[in-house]
């Protein structure tokens, strides 16, 4: 692709998706002297729009996955710089808020599993407390009376992804990314090596380096190698947001009859209720049941939450991976990078998922809690010696 008259420049960088990643890595390569571009046909307005915006390594910390509660670690504490660095770059507030979490038990089931979490984090030195139906209320005075006790974790915190989203699109205009808004098709490669994007309008741009970062719907572009994103899968959340009087101060999360449930309040009386997680595909329809659901259990912990506006009920599609990492770095194609597969931890990944790509788009070292996490570790060289192939894992 030659650059004519009527044609920009190419750009050093070209994201596909104009998500929470895509838009921190566009203004972190930026920042470091790179000529970005990204391509999404309407960005912050896909999944990271949909999020609650927990930033919660320990409560959700689960067995076997030390290697991503490190790296959920070291993200959660990049936190307070990147939002004030955002911040300071664009005068707009994220809504990040350090009030912590508390996990609440309905019944004594539920209390035992607390109680068996607990342990388990206590074995990885995690900072969590547990306490009784007595502490839990005096913490957050609006939750149920009869609630069996739970946790405490000082160091979960949360923010507003849609206004973390404004401040991304605000910082990225500032220093200089291009977006173009149509949505990108294709890959387009030669002799094995990424040259740039083919998008839905039939233009095609080029770039030094391609990055993608379009979440569950990274696997649909053209142009990659066969079974390239295979490991990749969307996972269904409903969630919905009531809005009213602020009842609560911290994220509560609640462990009702088995079931798991989150409430994350906002500082102007919104309160995000999450989530379903659902194998169904590229599907994004709410359904009724699980509207139902959703509130019968959150009323069951803060009964006042009734006498809220129900706003919005929306699905997301969070990009899964078969050990719930994402996929960060070089894969399948030269001057291919990759940026997706954060599941339940988008939100909390994005400063360290900007950090690592934008120091491999500048050939220095990523941090090294990202080693476990390439691109290409569900890919295996075929019998042959020369492709790689795309495994089960
Ligand atoms: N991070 C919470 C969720 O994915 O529902």
């Amino acid at each position: 692709m030659t650059a004519t008259a009527s044609t920009p420049p190419t750009p050093d960088v070209l994201i596909v998706g104009a998500g929470l990643i895509g838009l921190a890595i566009g203004w972190r390569a930026a920042g470091r002297g790179l000529q970005v571009t990204i391509v999404d046909p309407a960005p912050g307005t896909g999944a990271s729009g949909v999020a609650a915006g927990m930033l919660a390594p320990v409560t959700e910390a689960t067995y076997n996955e030390e290697a991503l509660l490190r790296l959920n670690l070291a993200s959660a504490a990049a936190y307070p710089d990147f939002v004030a660095e955002l911040t300071e770059a664009t005068g707009l507030d994220t809504g990040y808020c350090t009030s912590g979490t508390l996990l609440a038990a309905v019944d004594g089931d539920d209390l035992a599993h607390a109680a068996e979490l607990h342990a388990f984090q206590r074995t990885l030195g995690l900072d969590v407390e547990a306490v009784d139906a007595r502490e839990l209320r005096r913490r957050e005075p609006m939750l149920a009376p009869g609630l069996r006790g739970g946790l405490w974790v000082a160091g979960d915190h949360h923010i507003d992804p849609r206004r973390l989203l404004d401040a991304l699109l605000a910082a990225c205009r500032a220093a200089g990314v291009r977006f173009v808004e149509v949505a990108a098709a294709a890959v387009a490669s030669s002799a094995g090596r990424a040259i740039g994007v083919e998008l839905t309008d039939g233009t095609r741009l080029s770039g030094g380096r391609v990055v993608l970062a379009a979440g569950a719907h990274t696997g649909q572009l053209r142009g990659l190698p066969a079974g390239a994103f295979d490991c990749l899968r969307p996972v269904k959340g409903q969630i919905l947001r009531l809005r009213g009087p602020a009842l609560l101060g911290h994220t509560v999360r609640g462990l009702v009859r088995g079931t798991s449930i989150y409430l994350v309040p906002r500082a102007d009386g919104e309160v995000v209720v999450g989530a379903t997680v659902e194998e169904q595909g590229f599907d994004t329809s709410v359904t009724a049941g699980a509207g139902y659901e959703l509130l019968r259990d959150a009323l069951e912990l803060v009964p006042a939450l009734s006498e809220l506006e129900l706003t919005e009920i929306r699905a997301g599609l969070r990009p899964g991976t078969p050990d719930n990492g994402p996929l960060l770095g070089p894969a399948h194609l030269t001057d291919l990078v990759v940026a997706t597969g954060h599941y339940r931890n988008g939100v909390l990944l994005t400063p360290i998922t900007a950090q690592a790509i934008t120091a491999m788009l500048t050939d220095a070292e990523p941090p090294a809690v990202t080693t476990p996490f390439r691109a290409d570790r569900f890919a295996r060289r075929s019998a042959a010696g020369g492709e790689r192939i795309a495994v089960a894992p």
